[in-house]
């Protein structure tokens, strides 16, 4: 068991630790790609209605979860259930999902870093190329840039440098937000962006469908950190003095806002660089949507900076987003580290050795798995086609399986802890237990959030894995 957990200096650090946290790569880069092969507009309505009405009650769940029990996802979850057996493995789903998503993040996060060093060098032009992305990815050019990625982030757990991320983050964090509206400001200056800012904010619902509302749960998940423990251990490091509630609400309005901008950016350049682009076919867009149009993006500012501020302009971005990256990957990492080191009594150093040595392993094997490896590209046939490992991986741990840990979340919450529950969330917050919110918390996670979480889940497998819409199957 953990003696000395150590704590937040205060409810700004964790609502910056958290923030750090649920801003990453699923805000600026799989958000804008989410909502550009979702339709748009309806993606974006129903991915704000299922973070206000559904994702802020989970938020709120696992922070209190993790602040009363003081412990990572497997102890609480088997502290607030008489240390029932099935709740411990349920818990262990909240350990082995970050594992995983650590293993795709460190991947596309090493593209991100090769991006940067291309951009710093004078490569903009080939980055701003089609076919830049393709061969990147499947060259074992990136595999020293793993190497410079891993001794960075597992510097970072090792030596607990938290105190100098927090700091970090009180600059980078905003000065992110500054670059995205000012590049948001350039986009809108280029032609036909306007059929970008249509396609995303005016609501085409005939694009609504079972798809859309279960990219939209997942991508809210995976967005806030919720479904993969990590609120729950940061939880456990806050202050009972401190607001739950209010600091929620900002981490919520935080994360939701970064992604709604990166989205602003990147659909109405997809359009101004593409004015033939037919939304129908943005259905199939991946990640190498946002390397290709990103770059683009820049190039196309060298016209009123030359291109030497353009691959400057471009060399900040990518050393943001590296960052905004980087701080995720750290705050993901940290719960498998800490599940050993409280239920296994690893000492930190250990427990960030073997996590170091299992992910590096996992993420070169995903990393090959983009044509170097013919067995690890083709690797398993699902959702009507040939899938390979990282593919896998990401579809299982970003698209599938969060909703499911968020539902076990929400019935220890609503069922086994009940009033205590309303209790925690009333201790730093005075006025809670009187007040609107806590009776739409405690309606809501008793009812139909938990069907709802239960039911995009069973969606989601039988979308993903055997191509099947059960919303449409149901319908006749
Ligand atoms: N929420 C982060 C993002 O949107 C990703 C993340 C996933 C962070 C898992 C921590 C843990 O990029």
């Amino acid at each position: 068991m953990a003696i000395d957990r150590g704590q937040f200096s205060s409810r700004l650090g964790f609502v910056l630790a958290a923030a750090g946290s649920a801003v990453g790569l699923g805000n600026l880069v799989a958000f804008p790609v989410m909502a550009s092969k979702n339709g748009g507009a309806v993606f974006l309505m129903v991915y704000i209605l299922f973070v206000a009405l559904i994702c802020f009650p989970v938020l709120l769940a696992e922070i209190a979860i993790g602040r009363h029990t003081r412990r990572n996802p497997v102890g609480a979850f088997s502290a607030l259930t008489n240390n029932s057996t099935g709740w411990r493995w349920a818990g262990k789903l909240a350990i082995v999902t970050p594992f995983m998503i650590a293993v795709f993040y460190t991947v596309v996060t090493v593209w991100i870093l090769i991006f940067l060093f291309r951009a710093l060098t004078g490569g903009l032009s080939e980055l701003a190329t089609d076919a830049a992305f393709g061969e990147m990815i499947g060259s074992p050019g990136i595999f020293p840039w793993f190497v410079l990625l891993q001794i960075l982030v597992f510097g970072v757990l090792l030596g607990g440098v938290k105190g100098g991320i927090e700091r970090l983050a009180r600059v980078l964090m905003p000065t992110l937000a500054l670059m995205l509206v000012g590049l948001i400001l350039f986009v809108m200056t280029l032609d036909d962006a306007m059929l970008g800012v249509q396609y995303y904010l005016v609501p085409d619902f005939s694009r609504l469908n079972g798809q859309v509302i279960n990219a939209a749960l997942n991508q809210a998940f995976f967005s806030l950190s919720l479904g993969m423990g990590i609120m729950i251990t940061y939880g456990s490091y806050f202050s009972r003095e401190d607001n739950i509630p209010n600091s929620g609400k900002m981490v919520a309005i935080a994360d939701t806002s970064v992604a709604f901008m990166a989205g602003l950016l990147i659909l109405p350049a997809i359009f101004a660089f593409n004015p033939a682009t037919d939304p129908d076919d943005l259905s199939t867009s991946s990640v190498g949507l946002i390397f290709t149009y990103l770059p683009q993006i820049f190039l196309s500012m060298q016209e009123a900076v030359g291109y030497f501020g353009a691959s400057m302009v471009a060399t900040v971005f990518f050393a943001l987003v590296f960052f905004a990256a980087v701080t995720s990957l750290v705050s993901i990492l940290e719960i498998p580290i800490a599940y050993m080191i409280d239920e296994l009594n690893f000492s930190r150093r250990k427990a960030v050795l073997v996590q170091a040595t299992l992910v590096t392993l996992c993420a070169v094997l995903a990393a090959l798995s983009f044509g170097m490896s013919p067995m690890l590209t083709d690797f398993i046939p699902y959702g009507g086609g040939p899938k390979s490992l990282f593919d896998l991986i990401a579809d299982t741990f970003s698209e599938v399986i969060l909703p499911l840990v968020g539902f076990f979340a929400c019935i220890i919450c609503a069922y086994r802890w009940r009033d205590g529950f309303a209790a925690e969330l009333s201790s730093g917050d005075a006025g809670f237990s009187s007040s609107g919110l806590a009776r739409y918390l405690t309606f809501s996670l008793r009812t139909f959030v938990p069907v709802v979480l239960l039911f995009v889940f069973i969606n989601s497998v039988a979308a993903k894995y055997f191509a099947i819409d059960l919303i449409a199957f149901l319908a006749g």
